[in-house]
Protein backbone atom coordinates (compact mmCIF):
# COMPACT_ATOMS: atom_id res chain seq x y z
CA UNK A 1 0.00 0.00 0.00
CA UNK A 2 1.29 3.24 -1.04
CA UNK A 3 1.33 6.07 1.28
CA UNK A 4 -1.35 7.96 -0.30
CA UNK A 5 -3.54 4.86 0.10
CA UNK A 6 -2.17 3.98 3.74
CA UNK A 7 -3.32 7.95 4.69
CA UNK A 8 -3.60 11.19 2.41
CA UNK A 9 -0.50 13.49 3.72
CA UNK A 10 -1.97 16.47 2.11
CA UNK A 11 -2.66 19.29 5.06
CA UNK A 12 -6.49 19.49 6.10
CA UNK A 13 -6.68 23.32 5.82
CA UNK A 14 -9.38 25.58 7.08
CA UNK A 15 -8.43 28.48 4.47
CA UNK A 16 -7.49 28.00 0.79
CA UNK A 17 -3.34 28.00 0.56
CA UNK A 18 -0.65 28.09 -2.04
CA UNK A 19 -0.56 24.45 -3.17
CA UNK A 20 3.22 23.79 -2.06
CA UNK A 21 2.02 24.77 1.73
CA UNK A 22 -0.92 22.30 1.25
CA UNK A 23 0.90 19.42 -0.13
CA UNK A 24 4.47 19.85 2.08
CA UNK A 25 5.12 17.37 4.61
CA UNK A 26 8.16 15.60 6.36
CA UNK A 27 8.64 12.35 5.29
CA UNK A 28 11.53 10.06 6.16
CA UNK A 29 11.45 7.92 3.16
CA UNK A 30 13.23 9.10 0.81
CA UNK A 31 15.04 6.92 -2.00
CA UNK A 32 18.34 6.27 -2.00
CA UNK A 33 19.23 5.87 -5.38
CA UNK A 34 18.23 8.76 -6.30
CA UNK A 35 20.08 12.09 -6.65
CA UNK A 36 18.93 15.47 -7.21
CA UNK A 37 19.67 17.36 -10.05
CA UNK A 38 22.01 20.65 -9.51
CA UNK A 39 18.90 23.47 -10.58
CA UNK A 40 16.95 22.37 -8.44
CA UNK A 41 19.54 22.09 -5.53
CA UNK A 42 20.04 25.78 -6.52
CA UNK A 43 16.86 26.85 -6.37
CA UNK A 44 16.46 25.52 -2.85
CA UNK A 45 19.33 27.72 -1.76
CA UNK A 46 18.13 30.44 -3.74
CA UNK A 47 15.13 30.67 -2.46
CA UNK A 48 16.98 30.83 1.47
CA UNK A 49 19.08 33.10 -0.30
CA UNK A 50 15.94 35.85 -0.76
CA UNK A 51 14.44 35.54 2.23
CA UNK A 52 13.45 38.03 4.35
CA UNK A 53 15.75 39.12 7.38
CA UNK A 54 16.10 42.06 9.97
CA UNK A 55 18.10 44.53 8.42
CA UNK A 56 18.96 42.41 5.94
CA UNK A 57 21.92 40.95 8.33
CA UNK A 58 21.54 37.50 5.98
CA UNK A 59 22.37 35.41 9.57
CA UNK A 60 22.71 32.38 7.79
CA UNK A 61 25.23 29.77 6.19
CA UNK A 62 24.54 26.23 4.83
CA UNK A 63 27.25 23.01 4.22
CA UNK A 64 25.76 21.07 1.57
CA UNK A 65 26.71 17.89 1.21
CA UNK A 66 25.49 15.01 -1.83
CA UNK A 67 25.32 11.58 -0.66
CA UNK A 68 28.58 9.64 -1.41
CA UNK A 69 30.26 12.69 -0.21
CA UNK A 70 32.66 12.99 2.72
CA UNK A 71 30.80 15.53 4.11
CA UNK A 72 27.64 14.19 3.64
CA UNK A 73 29.30 11.15 5.59
CA UNK A 74 30.15 13.62 8.61
CA UNK A 75 26.87 15.35 9.07
CA UNK A 76 25.09 11.67 9.43
CA UNK A 77 27.85 10.60 11.73
CA UNK A 78 26.59 13.97 13.83
CA UNK A 79 22.78 12.87 13.35
CA UNK A 80 20.67 11.68 16.99
CA UNK A 81 20.34 7.74 16.25
CA UNK A 82 16.82 7.39 15.09
CA UNK A 83 17.81 10.47 12.50
CA UNK A 84 21.08 8.46 11.05
CA UNK A 85 18.48 4.95 10.35
CA UNK A 86 16.49 7.04 7.63
CA UNK A 87 18.41 10.38 6.88
CA UNK A 88 21.53 8.57 5.06
CA UNK A 89 19.29 7.95 1.97
CA UNK A 90 18.30 11.75 1.38
CA UNK A 91 20.21 12.87 -1.64
CA UNK A 92 21.59 16.09 0.35
CA UNK A 93 22.25 17.44 3.57
CA UNK A 94 22.25 20.59 4.72
CA UNK A 95 23.24 22.23 7.89
CA UNK A 96 21.67 25.09 8.88
CA UNK A 97 24.18 27.68 11.10
CA UNK A 98 23.06 30.65 12.58
CA UNK A 99 25.37 33.98 13.16
CA UNK A 100 24.47 34.80 16.48
CA UNK A 101 27.17 37.26 17.02
CA UNK A 102 28.62 39.33 13.95
CA UNK A 103 32.34 40.05 13.11
CA UNK A 104 32.45 42.77 15.55
CA UNK A 105 30.95 40.97 18.03
CA UNK A 106 27.41 42.66 18.29
CA UNK A 107 24.67 40.02 18.87
CA UNK A 108 22.95 39.41 16.00
CA UNK A 109 19.37 39.12 17.86
CA UNK A 110 17.20 37.71 15.71
CA UNK A 111 19.39 35.39 14.04
CA UNK A 112 17.73 31.95 14.46
CA UNK A 113 14.60 33.71 13.38
CA UNK A 114 15.71 34.56 10.31
CA UNK A 115 17.44 31.14 9.47
CA UNK A 116 14.19 29.42 10.10
CA UNK A 117 12.87 31.64 7.63
CA UNK A 118 15.42 30.81 5.30
CA UNK A 119 14.83 26.99 5.85
CA UNK A 120 11.25 27.40 5.34
CA UNK A 121 11.68 28.96 1.85
CA UNK A 122 14.49 26.37 0.85
CA UNK A 123 11.81 23.64 1.75
CA UNK A 124 8.89 25.33 0.14
CA UNK A 125 10.57 26.13 -3.06
CA UNK A 126 12.08 22.26 -2.93
CA UNK A 127 8.63 20.93 -2.65
CA UNK A 128 7.57 22.99 -5.49
CA UNK A 129 10.02 21.19 -7.71
CA UNK A 130 9.42 17.78 -7.03
CA UNK A 131 11.29 17.68 -4.20
CA UNK A 132 10.68 16.72 -0.08
CA UNK A 133 12.63 17.87 2.72
CA UNK A 134 12.71 16.95 6.51
CA UNK A 135 14.16 19.16 8.90
CA UNK A 136 15.96 17.75 12.26
CA UNK A 137 16.86 19.21 15.57
CA UNK A 138 18.33 16.22 16.55
CA UNK A 139 21.93 16.13 15.77
CA UNK A 140 25.19 16.90 17.65
CA UNK A 141 26.00 20.59 17.20
CA UNK A 142 29.31 21.02 18.46
CA UNK A 143 30.62 17.68 16.55
CA UNK A 144 28.92 19.64 13.83
CA UNK A 145 30.62 22.63 14.47
CA UNK A 146 34.03 20.43 14.74
CA UNK A 147 34.60 18.57 11.50
CA UNK A 148 33.34 21.97 9.43
CA UNK A 149 35.46 24.36 11.56
CA UNK A 150 32.71 26.75 12.32
CA UNK A 151 33.03 29.83 14.41
CA UNK A 152 32.01 29.99 17.60
CA UNK A 153 29.76 33.03 16.16
CA UNK A 154 27.99 30.30 13.86
CA UNK A 155 25.38 27.93 15.69
CA UNK A 156 24.86 24.70 13.16
CA UNK A 157 20.70 24.84 13.91
CA UNK A 158 19.28 22.36 12.10
CA UNK A 159 20.05 19.64 9.43
CA UNK A 160 17.73 19.56 6.34
CA UNK A 161 16.93 16.27 4.14
CA UNK A 162 16.43 16.82 0.91
CA UNK A 163 15.55 14.26 -1.84
CA UNK A 164 13.06 12.29 -3.84
CA UNK A 165 10.43 10.23 -1.89
CA UNK A 166 11.19 6.70 -1.31
CA UNK A 167 9.50 3.47 -0.37
CA UNK A 168 8.13 3.81 3.10
CA UNK A 169 8.33 -0.13 3.63
CA UNK A 170 11.78 0.14 3.47
CA UNK A 171 11.86 1.73 6.95
CA UNK A 172 12.46 0.48 9.97
CA UNK A 173 9.57 0.48 12.37
CA UNK A 174 8.55 2.15 14.36
CA UNK A 175 9.88 4.78 11.97
CA UNK A 176 7.91 3.18 8.62
CA UNK A 177 4.33 3.54 10.82
CA UNK A 178 4.98 7.38 11.32
CA UNK A 179 5.05 7.75 7.53
CA UNK A 180 1.45 7.07 7.55
CA UNK A 181 0.27 8.55 10.60
CA UNK A 182 -2.45 11.45 11.15
CA UNK A 183 -0.93 14.78 10.80
CA UNK A 184 -2.63 17.12 12.74
CA UNK A 185 -2.48 20.87 13.87
CA UNK A 186 -3.72 22.69 16.29
CA UNK A 187 -7.08 24.84 15.44
CA UNK A 188 -6.45 28.13 14.03
CA UNK A 189 -8.21 29.38 16.87
CA UNK A 190 -6.01 28.27 19.41
CA UNK A 191 -3.01 29.81 18.13
CA UNK A 192 -4.64 33.26 16.37
CA UNK A 193 -6.63 35.75 17.99
CA UNK A 194 -7.99 37.84 15.30
CA UNK A 195 -9.34 41.36 16.12
C1 LIG B 1 13.31 22.63 14.11
C2 LIG B 1 12.80 21.26 13.75
C3 LIG B 1 13.41 20.15 14.30
C4 LIG B 1 12.97 18.86 13.94
N1 LIG B 1 13.67 17.76 14.39
C5 LIG B 1 13.37 16.54 13.89
C6 LIG B 1 14.22 15.44 14.16
O1 LIG B 1 15.26 15.54 14.81
N2 LIG B 1 13.86 14.22 13.63
C7 LIG B 1 12.73 14.06 12.87
O2 LIG B 1 12.48 12.94 12.41
N3 LIG B 1 11.92 15.11 12.58
C8 LIG B 1 12.21 16.34 13.05
N4 LIG B 1 11.43 17.43 12.71
C9 LIG B 1 10.24 17.25 11.86
C10 LIG B 1 8.96 17.51 12.64
O3 LIG B 1 8.72 16.46 13.52
C11 LIG B 1 7.82 17.71 11.63
O4 LIG B 1 8.04 18.86 10.86
C12 LIG B 1 6.48 17.85 12.35
O5 LIG B 1 6.12 16.64 12.99
C13 LIG B 1 5.35 18.25 11.41
O6 LIG B 1 5.25 17.35 10.34
P1 LIG B 1 5.19 17.85 8.84
O7 LIG B 1 6.48 18.60 8.58
O8 LIG B 1 5.07 16.61 8.02
O9 LIG B 1 4.04 18.77 8.73
C14 LIG B 1 11.85 18.71 13.06
C15 LIG B 1 11.24 19.85 12.54
C16 LIG B 1 11.70 21.11 12.85
C17 LIG B 1 11.06 22.32 12.21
Amino acid sequence: MSIAEAAPRTADVSAPLLPALVERWSPRSFDPTVGIDDVALRSALEAARWSPSANNSQPWRFIVARRGTEAFTTIVENLAGFNKAWASSAAVLVVAAAEVVDEDGNERRWAVYDLGQAVAHLTVQAHHDGLHAHQMGGFDAEGLRTAFGLEERFVPTSVTALGVLGDPEALPEPLRSRESAPRTRRALEEIAVVH
